[in-house]
């Protein structure tokens, strides 16, 4: 069966969401109050869900010399930022499940992903008052380009591997520091209870991924999908540069490399590849491992090397 004919991601990531359909709306919170997963959206005041803490910017000179307007704007643009990724990962989820019911290889494997896709779409129902209208329709940046790549290309088998065993993985440790440091009660408690969902998204991967069945092929295409991952992670805070240089205008390249020095940039991706090839390492993935260190893929850029 060639997927690739009738199924879309890139489509299905742009699909407008308005919310203007009121009786759609009505059936869908009714279906969530009666699982008992409803939640309320409480508007604050506070634009900004993350401090300054959580992002490294407290200890950057160029933010602790800003006005107190181009703080909280920088702020608030990080927390946009992240926010909006969490909307399309979760819409992205929704694609993956679709995909992964058409091409399970069993009932019950359909019915997982049947079941996982519930709650994929019951997060996205979640975040969604958090990201306005505008930005529902156009995901950006690296990582999400990737993301609607890898859905769009790879096949049951390494998707489990790449999507649900390591991205799902390096969810749930995303998630849960999102909610351990946010700022409004009520959208921490939301992320928290992604966590324990996407917990159980991860441990269905490390059951059905079969290692020992790939192929060549297959191999090298999680191979090139992982490496294309770290290349990500290993420049480190990126984004929270770029909110830093649209709020201020252009840094040069000096201001740069100091700014990412002082967010423990090379520092804070360490952890993360840590994390990751921890991930990756299970059993029948050692190769994958072992291509991966020999090309120095774990180590981090130094800031000068970022800019
Ligand atoms: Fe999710
Ligand atoms: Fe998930």
């Amino acid at each position: 069966m060639n997927i690739k004919n009738f199924m879309n991601i890139e489509r299905s990531l742009s699909a407008s969401h308005t919310e203007n359909n009121k009786d759609l709306i009505k059936i869908l919170s009714g279906k969530l109050k009666r699982l008992g997963r409803e939640k309320h959206y409480f508007n604050t005041e506070l634009q900004h869900y993350w401090p300054a803490e959580f992002f490294g910017l407290h200890k950057s000179s160029l933010f602790n010399n800003c006005n107190e307007h181009q703080r909280i704007k920088i702020l608030t643009e990080c927390s946009n930022h992240l926010l909006r990724e969490a909307y399309f990962i979760e819409k992205s989820g929704l694609a993956y499940c679709a995909k992964m019911v058409l091409l399970a290889d069993t009932t019950e494997v359909a019915q997982t992903y049947s079941l996982i896709g519930s709650d994929e779409a019951t997060h996205l129902q979640w975040i969604t008052p958090y990201v306005t209208q505008e930005y529902r329709t156009q995901p950006k940046g690296e990582f999400l380009i990737y993301l609607t790549e890898l859905i769009q290309q790879g096949d049951s088998s390494c998707l489990m591997y790449l999507l649900q065993v390591i991205l799902e993985g390096w969810g749930l440790h995303h998630y849960k520091d999102l909610s351990q440091h946010c700022q409004n009660t009520h959208l921490k408690k939301l992320l928290a209870d992604i966590v324990r969902d996407e917990a159980l998204h991860h441990k269905t991967g490390t059951i059905l991924f079969k290692p020992e069945k790939l192929s060549s092929a297959q191999r090298n295409f999680i191979q090139d999908s992982l490496a294309s991952f770290l290349e990500m992670v290993r420049v480190g805070p990126l984004a929270v540069v770029s909110h830093v240089e649209f709020v201020l205008g252009g840094l040069n390249n000096a201001e740069k490399i100091l700014l990412i020095e002082q967010l423990s940039g090379p520092k804070t991706a360490a952890i993360k590849l840590k994390i990751l090839k921890q991930l990756m390492s299970i059993p029948g993935c050692e190769k994958f491992i072992d291509h991966l260190n020999a090309k120095k893929m774990f180590t981090p850029y130094s800031s000068a090397q970022c800019v």
